[in-house]
């Protein structure tokens, strides 16, 4: 930018502030690109990104030490400046597409062109759909369940034995036996009952910890209820002057943000099924969507007859460990030393281990998964030092110790300390 101004305006900081400059430039892009170096190195990152990414560096380094070469040569010997510029420009397009490559490491590839359609289309930033279309239930009411419930009231996991996904589901009755919606009669609705609670009573909805709704939610909840909770009632049968007509302009920002949360996250969702299909066709194994958890969890497991499966593999999903829900990595070619990479996915429920070279002796690592239910050791050279790290997991429900170098004293101590744990001697399930 200074040699913009520079060039085109009348802007002269005078050569030695450029110097000290790129000196400083210089140092920081080499000790970047150095402890960048030991990350690469260590391994704990892999894949083709970080390839590109780690030679990017070295790159944009090697042209900043160019450009600063140059510009002491023809600053010290007043020629033209000419090959300094190229460098400069060159080091500067080499800066931003390594910046881009990181932002793609952590954000996954489309960071970038995924959200690009979201912020030129304007009716996703405004309700711009005039109002005798707008309906109250649908671009209103369902919006402030998907954006404040749903995610524990749908079908697949709905929370107090109700689901709130879609408009008949409100009128049945969840775990208390009441119905979550009493047409014409708010105060008696079960949900609306939850919602108007002080935020810290045990039975407040959302629950603790959750964003509570707006008063202005409330408010259109009630009325909406006690109108007699229609699904065909648009915004402008809604008249100007009521009481309702008022709360819904003042709700249209926020609904209007919300739908655009939707939408990323539906986009980004739909980026991330496309990246893993990729990658299981590239690493030969079976990734899938786990629809029980949710729409962005997933299962792993390998072929039949399965491909090899090492470290290196596993490495390359590192970007995408969060995902994992089950993994089924039977008769791999891993050991213990994958203990510690598996330990990273933080939302692991099943792990199925059997016929693989694991020892135990770093079984420990595992303990770190807050989630972890199930596990299968089956078939591996467990032993009885390496199960008594059994008891720390906090959430094992079960676990499959067959042909383990385990004892039956050991396994009945395992029972005895943790009666909630089920200790089978049997093969177990895998898929
Ligand atoms: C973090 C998860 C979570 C979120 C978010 C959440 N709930 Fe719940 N909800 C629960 C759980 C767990 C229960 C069951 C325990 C209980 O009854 O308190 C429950 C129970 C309920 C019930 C009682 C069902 C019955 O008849 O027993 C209603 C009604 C309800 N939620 C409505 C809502 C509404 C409305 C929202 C959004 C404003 C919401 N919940 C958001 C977890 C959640």
């Amino acid at each position: 930018m200074i040699e913009v101004g520079r060039l085109y305006f009348s802007y002269q900081p005078g050569d030695k502030w450029i110097l000290a400059l790129l000196v400083v430039t210089v140092i920081c892009i080499v000790s970047t690109v150095g402890s960048g170096y030991f990350l690469y190195a260590s391994g704990e990152y892999a894949g083709y990104l970080i390839d590109q990414h780690f030679w990017g560096g070295v790159i944009t380094a090697f042209l900043t030490l160019v450009t600063l070469a140059f510009f002491i040569v023809f600053w010290k010997s007043c020629r033209q400046y000419g090959p300094y510029y190229v460098a400069l420009i060159a080091a500067n397009i080499a800066a931003i597409y390594t910046g881009h490559l990181g932002g793609s490491v952590t954000h996954g590839r489309d960071y970038l062109s995924g959200y690009l359609p979201l912020i030129f289309d304007a009716s996703v930033s405004k309700l711009s759909r005039p109002d005798s279309i707008l309906m109250v239930y649908d671009d209103y009411v369902a919006q402030i369940f998907e954006s404040k419930c749903t995610s524990c009231h749908n079908d697949q996991r709905a929370k107090g034995g109700l689901s709130l996904g879609s408009y008949g589901q409100l009128f049945t009755k969840g775990q208390s036996g009441n119905y979550a919606v009493a047409p014409g009669m708010a105060d008696y609705s079960e949900l609306f009952k939850r919602v108007i609670l002080p935020p810290n009573h045990d039975e407040h909805m959302p629950p603790q910890g959750k964003t509570p709704l707006t008063k202005d939610e409330l408010d259109l909840l009630r009325h909406w209820i006690n109108l007699g909770a229609s699904d065909t009632l648009c915004v402008s049968q809604v008249a100007d002057t009521t009481t309702l007509a008022s709360i819904i302009k003042d709700l249209d920002p926020t609904i209007a943000q919300y739908r655009r949360s939707h939408l990323m996250a539906e986009i980004s969702s739909q980026n991330l099924k496309a990246e893993l299909e990729t990658l299981a066709a590239k690493l030969q194994v079976v990734i899938r969507q786990d629809s029980l958890q949710g729409d962005n969890s997933y299962t792993l497991s390998m072929l039949f007859p399965p491909s090899t499966f090492g470290l290196d593999q596993l490495k390359e999903l590192r970007p995408y460990f969060d995902y994992f829900t089950r993994v089924s990595l039977v008769s791999c070619d891993i050991d213990d030393a994958a203990l510690y990479y598996l330990s990273r996915m933080k939302n692991l429920k099943e792990l199925y281990l059997q016929k693989t070279k694991i020892s135990g002796l770093s079984l420990i690592y595992l303990q770190k998964i807050p989630s972890l239910e199930i596990l299968n050791l089956s078939f591996t050279e467990i032993d009885d030092k390496s199960a008594i790290d059994l008891l720390d997991f906090p959430a094992l429900r079960e676990v499959f110790l067959y042909r383990t170098n385990t004892s039956n004293q050991v396994i009945q101590a395992l029972g005895k300390y943790k009666p909630e744990l089920k200790i089978y001697s049997e093969e177990g399930p895998y898929f």
